[in-house]
């Protein structure tokens, strides 16, 4: 395990043990300057309301994405939930993507503390869930007593199980429109919204917009080690942040932890460009080889997807191969293998990554 008081002259992300690690974004380490602003950082108790540090990255995390307010959480999962808690009552219906982290890899959590139910309906390959069936879900008779009433629609950019695509700027507007004139929330899972913005040109604040609530991520490419931010309204920020309290994630001084939040959201969103250019590069080197089947089209944000057709493999002893050589990826559900590019996988190690690949597959590799 990388310790990086010991060893602070490491690439953030990058481990000592030689290994290029492909599976997550989430295995960025802290850079030297968030270990030296959370040292140094003012502290409070933030239970108290009483952390400059957090108050700070709140309100500057606030007003990059355009909204009035915003509460530090633990964890993406954490701000999303706390967002359902807020917008639904119990045995309301949250209505998400079959694919969203929200409701694949988040462990029920509205249903088991809000009583919430959840809609999955399914999303498209470019991560949008079609408009009619959205104004379906949404369609009720409120007056019926038997029928869970729709209090929310979440969607997710860039949409990870859906290869990481930005989702547009006009889909989002259509589905606002549709939301409001409903009388449901609109949430947006943005773990990943500096990756979008950046992919899409526009400022995160363009694409917050049409959310009611955003939650964003500082603990995946912008290399932070801990939290997400929930922003949107006061009142709706007021509600989340009881819910934090209600789920436990009420931290004290947790300014140590906003102080590396703040530098990611000053200092880390500039570099996104690279990590999407070394997943372009990553892509073009598994595109030449044999056996490999790439995502339709080139990676957007920082992930590429691919599958492996080559008899001598299937996709788990594909990953144990790579790994046995170093290189980590994982399967991100129906026999697709993800890789991220990141902070700390450099140009060479995704050219190293790419030769690894190469050997396995050769005719005479493995
Ligand atoms: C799109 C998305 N949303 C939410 C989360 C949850 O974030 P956390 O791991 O901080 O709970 C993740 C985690 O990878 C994610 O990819």
């Amino acid at each position: 395990m990388t310790s990086v008081l010991d060893t602070p002259h490491l690439v953030a992300g990058e481990n000592d043990g030689g290994e290029i690690e492909l599976r997550s974004d989430t295995f960025t380490l802290p850079t030297p300057a968030m270990l030296e602003a959370a040292a140094n950082a003012p502290l409070g108790d933030d239970v108290y309301g009483e952390d400059p540090t957090v108050a700070k990255l709140e309100r500057l995390a606030a007003n990059l994405l355009g909204k009035a307010a915003g509460c530090l959480m633990p964890s993406g999962t954490m701000a999303n939930l706390a967002a359902l808690l807020a917008h639904c009552p119990r045995g309301g219906k949250a209505i998400v993507g079959h694919e969203s982290d929200l409701y694949v890899y988040e462990a029920g959590g509205a249903s088991m503390c809000g009583g919430i139910v959840y809609e999955p309906l399914a999303n498209l390959p470019d991560g949008t869930i079609s408009l009619e069936d959205i104004a379906e879900a949404c369609t009720v008779d409120r007056t019926d007593p038997q029928i869970a009433p729709p209090a929310l629609v979440s969607l997710e950019t860039p949409q990870n199980r859906c290869g990481g695509l930005p989702l547009q700027l006009d889909y989002l507007a259509e589905v606002a429109q549709l939301t409001r004139s409903h009388g449901v929330a609109l949430h947006l899972d943005g773990a990943r919204i500096f990756n979008a913005s950046v992919a899409l040109g526009i400022t995160p604040a363009e694409i917050a917009f049409y959310a009611d609530t955003v939650q964003i991520c500082l603990s995946k490419g912008l290399c932070a080690p801990i939290g997400s931010v929930l922003v949107g309204d006061r009142a709706i920020i007021a509600q989340a942040r009881r819910m934090r309290k209600m789920l436990g994630g009420g931290m004290r001084q947790a300014g140590m932890i906003a102080a590396c939040g703040i530098i990611a959201l000053t200092e880390m969103t500039g570099r996104l460009a690279e990590d999407h250019e070394k997943a372009a590069r990553l892509a073009r080197g598994l595109a030449r080889l044999p056996g490999v089947r790439l995502n339709p089209g080139p990676p957007i944000t920082n992930m590429v997807f691919f599958r492996v057709r080559d008899e001598r493999y299937t996709t788990r002893s594909f990953i144990a191969a790579a790994r046995r050589r170093g290189v980590r990826v994982e399967e991100l559900g129906h026999g697709r293998i993800r890789a991220v590019t990141h902070a700390g996988v450099s140009t060479d190690a995704v050219d190293r990554a790419i030769g690894v690949f190469a050997d396995l597959l050769a005719p005479t590799g493995r």
